[in-house]
Formats: C-alpha cells, sequence, structure tokens
C-alpha cells in the first residue's frame, strides 16, 4: 500500500476490550437506519451502559432549545439509553451575532438566476462561523461536565461519531441540490459551478464544521475524560464515519470506485485528517470509510446504491454459504416477473465500464465534479434497475443496506479495541466475510 491508495481491514477484528458496565458513547443523534444503529446493537450486545447526546430542535424563531421532556422520553426510548439534554447542533448557517444577519439569511434573496454570480460577505459569514463553533465547543464542554459525573474510574469508554450534514436551508439550494444530485438531460446541473459560487463555498464551510471539526471538539472536549479513565486503568476509544470511494467487484476484482458527486468528501478528508492527527498523538482515533449504502442522509444521492448492489457477487466470493444463498434468495424475490439478480448485475457491469465512467476511477483526483454524461447514466442506470423491482418501496438496496449496516458495526466494534490505524476503508471484500460469517 502506498500513501495514496486506501488502508484496508481485510481480515475479520474481534473486541476484546468492551465488557458489561463499559459506557458507549453516541455523538450524534438516532435516527432510524443509519450507520451507527449496527455498532449500537454490538455495544448492546457486549452490555455497555449507552449515553447519547441530542441536536436539539429549533422553535418558531429558528433557535436552538433543548428536548422537551415528551421529546426526550421518546428519543431515549429510540436509543435504548440516557440522552445528555444539551441541544449540539454543529455548523453555522443559522448562528450570528446578536441582531445579526445569519449565513441562512444572506443565502434567502438569491434566485435561480442571481445565485451563481451572488458575492456573499465574508467578513459577516466569518462572523457567524466564529459564534457557531463558540456555541458548539460550549454545548460539548457542558455535555462532557455532565458526562464525566456518569462514568465511573476503570471503565472502558467507545465515543461513535455519527455527525454529518450541514446543508443550509436555503429556497435557491434545495433546488440546485435536486438538480445536482438528480437531474439528468437538460436538468443536468454541474456540481462544479457550486463549488465555484460564493454559496458552494460557504457550504462546504459549513460540511467542514458539521462532519469533520465537531470530531475535533469532541476529541478535545473530552480530554479531562480520557485522563480520568486512562488513569484509572481504562481506555477510551473514538471511531467516526467516513467515506472515500470503495472497493467492490468490477469484474471479478476488487477495485476502488466512488460515487459522484460526493461534495462532502472535502469534509470527509478533513475528518480524517483530524483522526491521523489524534493517532499521532498518541489517541486510538479511527475513522472507518464505509460503503455507500441508502439512509435517511444517502437518500438524496441518487444512484448511491449501484455501488452497493454488486456486494451480492462479493457474498458469493467470499466463500458464501447458506447465509449467502439466503440472501440471494430474498433479494431475488423482491424483483417482479421476468427479472433476475443476474439482470440487475449486468445493468450495473455495463454501467461501470461505460467510457464515461472510466476518467472517475481515479482515487487520487476524488472528489470529482459530475459531468453531464456521468450524472445520466448513474441516474438511468438506478431507474432502470428500481424499475426491475416489484414495489419502489421495497429494493433490493435496502436489503443490503441494512445488512451492510449489521456487518460495519461488527467490524467496527471488533476493530477499535486495537486500531490498525486512524483511516480504515471498509471495502465489500471484508463486508461479505463478515456477512458470511454472522449467522
Ligand atoms: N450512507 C452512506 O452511504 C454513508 C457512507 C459512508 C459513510 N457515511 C457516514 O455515516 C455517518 C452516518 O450517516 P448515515 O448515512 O447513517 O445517516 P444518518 O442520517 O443516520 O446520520 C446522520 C447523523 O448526522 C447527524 N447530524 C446531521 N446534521 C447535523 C448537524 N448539523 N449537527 C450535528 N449532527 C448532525 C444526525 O443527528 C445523525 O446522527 C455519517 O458520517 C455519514 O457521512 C454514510
Amino acid at each position: 500500500m502506498t500513501v495514496n491508495s486506501p488502508v484496508s481491514l481485510t481480515e475479520i477484528p474481534h473486541n476484546n476490550l468492551y465488557r458489561k458496565g463499559d459506557v458507549f458513547v453516541l455523538f450524534g443523534e438516532l435516527f432510524g437506519r443509519g450507520y451507527v444503529t449496527g455498532l449500537l446493537d454490538q455495544a448492546k450486545k457486549a452490555g455497555m451502559e449507552i449515553i447519547g447526546i441530542t441536536v436539539g430542535r429549533r422553535d418558531e424563531a429558528n433557535r436552538l432549545r433543548a428536548l422537551t421532556p415528551e421529546e426526550l422520553a421518546e428519543a431515549e426510548a429510540n436509543l435504548g439509553g440516557r440522552i445528555i439534554n444539551v441541544p449540539a447542533m454543529a455548523g453555522f448557517d443559522l448562528d450570528a451575532p446578536a441582531g445579526e444577519p445569519t449565513p441562512t439569511d444572506l443565502l434567502a434573496p438569491l434566485t435561480l438566476e442571481t445565485w451563481e454570480t451572488a458575492k456573499l460577505d465574508w467578513a459577516q459569514i466569518e462572523r457567524c462561523r466564529a459564534v457557531g463553533v463558540e456555541r458548539f465547543k460550549g454545548a460539548v464542554a457542558e455535555i462532557m461536565r455532565e458526562l464525566d459525573g456518569m462514568i465511573a474510574d476503570g471503565k472502558n469508554v467507545h465515543f461513535a461519531h455519527t455527525m454529518a450534514g450541514g446543508i443550509p436551508k436555503a429556497k435557491v439550494f434545495l433546488v440546485i441540490a435536486n438538480r445536482i444530485y438528480k437531474g439528468r438531460g437538460a436538468r443536468h446541473m454541474s456540481s462544479q459551478v457550486l463549488l465555484d459560487s460564493d454559496m458552494g463555498k460557504l457550504i462546504l464551510q459549513n460540511f467542514d464544521e458539521v462532519s469533520a471539526n465537531s470530531f475535533r471538539h469532541l476529541i478535545e472536549g473530552s480530554a479531562a475524560i480520557r485522563a480520568r479513565i486512562e488513569k484509572s486503568g481504562g481506555q477510551v476509544r473514538y471511531s467516526a464515519y467516513g467515506y472515500h470511494g470503495t472497493g467492490i467487484l468490477i469484474g471479478d476484482d476488487y477495485r476502488w470506485q466512488t460515487y459522484t458527486n460526493y461534495t462532502q468528501g472535502y469534509a470527509k478528508m478533513k475528518l480524517e485528517a483530524i483522526a491521523e492527527e489524534a493517532f499521532a498523538a498518541g489517541i486510538k482515533a479511527t475513522v472507518f470509510n464505509c460503503p455507500e449504502i441508502r439512509t435517511n442522509s444517502s437518500d438524496v444521492f441518487a444512484g448511491i446504491e449501484l455501488p452497493l448492489l454488486p456486494l451480492l457477487k462479493a457474498l458469493k466470493k467470499e466463500n458464501g454459504g447458506a447465509r449467502a444463498e439466503r440472501i440471494w434468495q430474498e433479494c431475488e424475490s423482491l424483483l417482479s416477473e421476468g427479472h433476475s439478480i443476474d439482470d440487475v448485475l449486468k445493468a450495473i457491469a455495463d454501467f461501470q465500464v461505460s467510457d464515461v465512467m472510466k476518467p472517475f476511477y481515479d482515487f487520487n483526483n476524488w472528489p470529482m465534479p459530475n459531468s453531464q454524461g456521468q450524472s445520466d447514466i448513474t441516474i438511468e442506470t438506478s431507474n432502470a434497475i428500481a424499475q426491475m423491482h416489484k414495489d419502489g418501496k421495497a429494493l433490493i438496496s435496502d436489503r443490503l443496506s441494512a445488512l451492510v449496516v449489521e456487518a460495519t458495526g461488527a467490524l467496527i466494534f471488533g476493530e477499535v479495541a486495537n486500531p490498525s490505524g486512524p483511516v480504515l476503508w471498509l471495502n465489500h471484500d471484508v463486508v461479505a466475510k463478515q456477512i458470511n460469517a454472522a449467522r
């Protein structure tokens, strides 16, 4: 491996650190079917105590508030643990010094005609960023004060970072995002045009705060707890979810590929750098770069499921036994009369090797902007495969996403005991091995 290629987990690791009574802290709020549910299940199975946080809610005036008693009870029931009720929303899209406009206010007057050339007040944005960062760091400090009293000496602690996001609620951007991620033909929009605009630059800054810098604030904010735990014989670990493409089967070989356009990629590389810096300082923090799956957050990306579906092939290749066979049958039963998994895989194989996709297999150039041809073929292949199903709401990609969530949970839980590095890719080979190994 060179530094310019992904460092991958290749064997199934086994947790030999966490035991009953240790503490699992979820840094991010749990919503439905997301990645962290797999890791949380492992922590619960090991008998760990679960503590969560909330991103808070906004009142009519957009002020961030804690959860009401009813919301808190519901969130705690959903999590299966206690929640520290201090709103920890990252990003600064709705922050500003008192009486001044927020970044979302600055974006409000922009229209489809003006956004590309509109100039933003960067001094104002910087003031808002400073307010947002101070607010978030303050929330983390308050959370850590409460948490400190909840963790006894000698316990092992796992902090699981799951935060990603930061799309501001500006009308014009919602239209643009729809066109960048879902537009084909005449509705296609170049992701590069967005990045070249002031609005795009603002959004990238907000992504950095939510998806990357929040991990730094977690690591720094928990320094006192870490020191106390380590002094008393316990250990502290940090994990975060990254995305930086995935090795999947293309033909008969595993090969790195990526979903395009992943605008958040710059923030994900910052997240990796934060883990690298912490690791070098002796803090066991690892970013796990995970496969493309469908979640509440990723449904905005049309075609995100295309790299997921060849996992079916990997299941067979990695000593697929009875479980792999069952998964194939379950998936095939979701297709309508006259369609088979082979048809699905054929559509993806054609997509993978098409000329228009060739420039995108370039790890060192990631994240690349989209192109008209690439958006068109991605969305068309995605639609064609969706149409092979009996029911648009029961897709093979739903089933496979759930399996990947479960498998990555086990892999991450196993690896964090003694993490081999700060940034690790979980590719389809090891994910398939884990799925086949689980009953
Ligand atoms: N879905 C994928 O294909 C995929 C692939 C690789 C990595 N990931 C990563 O996995 C992690 C979990 O994402 P997911 O896809 O499971 O979706 P998800 O919607 O379940 O999780 C997103 C998380 O981000 C938090 N969040 C969103 N905006 C926030 C803000 N402004 N401040 C603080 N927290 C905020 C939410 O509370 C939630 O916990 C993310 O880091 C994501 O980038 C996802």
